[in-house]
């Protein structure tokens, strides 16, 4: 991971403590680098379960609601993830899930990806191979 890498991990981290969070208890933090700067988003959960939101995806709305359109990076904390039996957290405990790589897919293709679980530095073709595209024929 390189310094600009490590920053934003740090925005995540300030992010993940704006989460709502209170049915699991697992608060996520995101922050999306951008040309024109860093937009952060945390996961908000709802007693309607299924309709919280992501941490990532709220990022990304974030930063294109400020018009942002050019994704660099962006990194993911979890602080709340269990560490194993010898301190050490999985290398997947941060990783995003199917429904924000479908969206950084999308919106974030040349992008960057670290998490607070690993120094790996991850991209798109190594998180989702294969993403759905959508191909409509509009004829009818
Ligand atoms: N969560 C995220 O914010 N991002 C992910 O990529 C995976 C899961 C949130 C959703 C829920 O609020 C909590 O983590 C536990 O699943």
């Amino acid at each position: 991971m390189n310094q600009a890498q490590q920053e934003l991990l740090q925005a995540a981290r300030e992010a993940a403590e704006l989460a709502y969070a209170p049915y699991s208890r697992f608060r996520v933090g995101a922050a999306v680098l951008t040309t024109g700067g860093v937009f952060a988003g945390a996961n908000i959960e709802n007693a309607s379960t299924n309709l919280g939101i992501c941490a990532e995806r709220a990022a990304l709305t974030h930063a294109r609601m400020r018009g942002e359109q050019e994704i660099i990076g962006i990194a993911i904390s979890c602080p709340d993830a269990r560490p194993n039996e010898d301190g050490s957290i999985d290398e997947y405990g941060a990783m995003p899930c199917g429904a924000c790589r479908q969206w950084l897919a999308e919106l974030a293709p040349s992008a960057w990806v670290v998490t607070s679980s690993s120094d790996k530095v991850y991209g798109l073709e190594d998180l989702l191979p294969c993403a759905f595209q959508l191909h409509m024929d509009n004829s009818n």
